[in-house]
């Protein structure tokens, strides 16, 4: 019977179909009982004489790991990003390394408009202010802010949420930049958006949404002189890794007013400790890395992790593997 170990516990969907092929003699299941993620030793205590695993984020996985649990088949990323997987090293050991594309896409840019849409219009400040009980009349300046119609939006990473972040800026009739690095031009033609080089798109955008996956080439994309090239009024929006900005570079761009300000839904570190001087600054928005916390979207992804690794366990292709070369 193959051992599953599970970092966390899951949404229903998934926990269901993980208990019937348990139920079924199929696996057993070594689930870790917290809502904290295991620590580096009861990571490695939990994954020791597993099959396969469903891991998070929060679950780094690199090479001397995966020497010491060599009958590992299969790691199941319950996400679309992948990098706190080695994935070379995974690969070379002949682990599939599977994940949860398309069922967060719109979820994940829908919370990536609410951080632009917040940010520009001062929205937690305006509650913050309201709960303090500040509110004593109507006020001609009162916590005034950016226009998102018609503005600039520039995105970074044209990729699936890229796209669909567009489409939203479509709606609120916006110019829109877009920067990748294997740019889709038929997507860019039938959205009407320019395809720039990353100098051009953050100088002229008025919002800066990064959706790029975090790789040795995008950690500290947005470094002191991307910051430089961006507008005074600019609004930096973040939701897809934190390492991808640089971090201490963000919070002086914030404090010297090189940018005006930003919404964040990934830090780094994350978590970011409450008396971070980024998490003190009025001008920045920060949630704990819900981007795809809706619950219909949860559940899809639970149900997909557990569905691709069932089906390596049963020798089957798995519906999504970064991997594939493995398989053969
Ligand atoms: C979450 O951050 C994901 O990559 O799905």
């Amino acid at each position: 019977m193959a051992k599953v170990a599970l970092t966390r516990i899951l949404p229903d969907a998934g926990m269901a179909l993980l208990k019937e092929a348990e139920a079924a003699g199929e696996i057993e299941l070594d689930i870790w009982p917290g809502d904290l993620p295991p620590d580096r030793e009861a990571l490695v205590a939990l994954l020791h004489g597993c099959d396969g695993a469903i891991v998070l984020v929060t679950d780094p996985i690199g090479a001397e790991l995966l020497d010491a649990e060599p009958q590992i088949r299969v790691l199941s990323q319950f996400a679309v990003g992948y990098d706190n997987i080695d994935l070379t090293a995974a690969t070379a050991r002949g682990v599939a390394v599977c994940n949860t594309p398309g069922v967060l896409t719109e979820t994940t840019a829908d919370l990536a408009w609410a951080l632009l849409m917040a940010s520009a219009r001062r929205v937690v400040e305006g509650a913050d202010y309201v709960r303090a009980g500040k509110w004593q009349t109507w006020g001609p300046t009162l916590l005034m802010g950016a226009d998102v119609h018609h503005a600039t939006l520039g995105i970074v990473g044209f990729g699936r949420i890229g796209k669909e972040v567009a489409k939203r800026g479509r709606g609120f009739d916006m110019r829109i930049l877009a920067f990748d690095t294997m740019p889709d031009e038929q997507a860019a033609a039938d959205l009407g958006i320019e395809l720039v080089d990353l100098e051009t798109l953050l100088r002229e955008s008025d919002f800066v949404s990064l959706h790029c996956a975090l790789t040795a080439e995008t950690r500290h994309l947005i470094d002191a002189d991307a910051l430089a090239l961006m507008k005074p009024t600019a609004i930096l929006i973040n939701a897809a890794r934190g390492p991808v900005v640089d971090t201490d570079a963000l919070v002086n761009a914030l404090q010297t007013g090189a940018i005006a300000g930003a919404g964040l839904d990934v830090t780094d570190p994350e978590p970011i400790p409450a008396d971070h001087p980024l998490v003190g600054l009025q001008n920045v928005v920060i949630v704990p890395h819900i981007a795809s916390a809706s619950i219909a979207t949860r559940g899809k992804m639970a149900e997909m992790a557990a569905q691709n690794l069932l089906a390596v366990l049963r020798g089957e292709r798995p519906a999504h593997i970064v991997n594939p070369e493995v398989l053969s």
